[in-house]
């Protein structure tokens, strides 16, 4: 990797027993893992490209669609106000935690001429207030809505597309077709259909590439780029991850450790819940992006044997340093069941020196002088060394700055990393049959006419209604 494209590192001291007071793990334990270890970066190497790892090849085979998108991008900036994402799940943490990361924190409050595109709304939630919100302050007329379901079928993004589209009709009239970019499968689903009929601007999610897998595709470029972001910045930096990837050697191969770890401390220690901790706003986003990726890929009941596992860390998210006063208390004298994950900044974009003042307190005094940077990374440290001091794993990932490299390497790591976890455990990361059961139950209530809802809804009336004496 070149030396202008700093490499993020992890740090994993913390994890370990002889640095806990005995508590951690312990080197031996990744040794025995190793044949595992190596087994699964082979399996994923196998693999690439094909079945559900189709995002493993996205920093190498999108020429032709990122020429496109920049087009697009272009396009829009020149013509819209706003910039709304319609979708849920993959479809949105992607865009948001990416925004968030490499825009001006504040960036829909700027002036127009400040931004370097259009304003971003990512509207994943169906909370009946949300639209009209969103409504009074980004007209239809002025914005460009794009609409983003793998499967064509959620009914929350469907929903509001139908919104969406029928304003669009009765506001703007000829025309209309032109607010709105499809981003969805080539060939499969409702909106892919109706964007042919309707002639939207189209792009496309490749095959393999599921919804938390899919930042790096147009799920995650359309919009990073309509909002100035470098978005060939980002395929670099997950193509230089990958690269720092290929060892089958466990303590050589930074994701594949990291996995390795995490399954220790899950399946060994009982360090079921996983925090990501950030130190930095512009990574605040990262962490539910992260928390969805691993949830949903490893929270599976069976292995891909059958056998039950009922498997998978809980993931939280928590922002350094604001969380240090509401949960570090848990995190520390709590029950040993948390892995920490801090995101440590070296160098921030801007810097925020403190003023000397209030001689006659010392407690305030001594900040005089010193910088925000300074501080948010002696609390860091300080926070790190509590935990430490308490036996309680953490690790951190040392990101030199944030930048569009950087967070392409920080995406792919954590997806490598997800993907290898789910060839320790034998599951299959990549589905989620789990969310099926309330989908159905939904649809049931709404009244789909549709056979297996049906069923569902003959069964949910079976069910016996909720006790009055257990409602109060
Ligand atoms: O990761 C996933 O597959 C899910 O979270 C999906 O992104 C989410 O359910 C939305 O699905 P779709 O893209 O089909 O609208």
């Amino acid at each position: 990797m070149q030396d202008q494209y700093p490499r993020i590192r992890l740090d994993v001291s913390n994890m370990m027993a002889e640095n806990l007071g005995g508590r951690g793990i312990n080197p031996n334990a990744v040794d025995r893992l190793a044949s595992m270890a190596a087994a699964a970066q082979t399996a994923v190497q196998a693999q690439r490209g094909a079945g559900w790892l189709g995002w493993t090849e996205l920093p190498y085979n999108q020429d032709d669609v990122v020429a496109r998108i920049e087009e697009a991008a272009a396009r829009v900036r020149a013509r819209f106000a706003n910039f709304v994402v319609l979708g849920i799940g993959g479809s949105a943490l992607g865009p948001q935690a990416v925004q968030l990361a490499l825009n001006h924190l504040h960036y829909n409050d700027l002036p127009a001429a400040k931004r370097p595109g259009p304003r971003l709304f990512v509207e994943d939630n169906i909370d009946p207030e949300r639209m009209g919100a969103l409504l009074d302050i980004a007209p239809p007329h002025e914005s460009c809505y794009c609409v983003i379901t793998k499967s064509g079928a959620t009914a929350e993004t469907m929903s509001q597309y139908l919104i969406i589209s029928d304003l669009l009709k009765a506001q703007v009239g000829e025309g209309w077709q032109r607010h709105i970019i499809a981003v969805t499968d080539a060939a499969h689903g409702n909106l892919v259909q109706i964007a042919r009929t309707e002639g939207f601007e189209t792009f496309v999610i490749p095959d393999g590439v599921g919804g938390r897998f899919s930042e790096l595709c147009p799920v995650g470029l359309l919009p990073a780029a309509v909002c100035g972001i470098d978005i060939r910045g980002l395929l670099a930096g997950a193509a230089a991850m990958d690269a720092a990837c290929h060892d089958v050697d466990v303590w050589r191969n930074p994701a594949l450790l990291a996995a390795a770890l995490q399954y220790i401390a899950a399946q060994e220690l009982r360090a079921n819940i996983h925090v990501m901790l950030p130190y930095a706003d512009s990574l605040r986003c990262m962490a539910d992006w992260f928390c969805q990726l691993w949830a949903e890929s490893l929270g599976k009941n069976i292995t891909r044997r059958g056998a039950v596992i009922h498997a998978g860390q809980t993931p939280t998210k928590a922002l350094g340093v604001t969380d240090q006063h509401s949960q570090l208390q848990l995190y520390t004298e709590g029950p040993f069941d948390k892995v920490v994950t801090f995101l440590k900044v070296e160098n921030f974009r801007r810097e925020q020196p403190i003023p000397h003042g209030c001689a006659d307190f010392a407690d305030v005094a001594f900040l005089g002088g010193k910088t925000h940077s300074q501080l948010i990374a002696a609390e860091l440290a300080g926070t790190a060394y509590a935990l430490r001091r308490a036996g309680r794993m953490n690790q951190t990932i040392i990101l030199p700055r944030v930048d569009a490299h950087t967070v392409g390497q920080l995406l792919y790591f954590f997806e490598l990393c997800t993907a290898y976890m789910g060839e320790l455990l034998d599951i299959d990361a990549f589905n989620q049959p789990g969310v099926e059961e309330s989908k159905i139950a939904s649809f049931a209530v709404l009244g789909h006419p549709g056979e297996k809802y049906a069923k569902k809804r003959q069964e949910m009336q079976q069910t016996p209604a909720a006790q009055a004496r257990y409602v109060l």
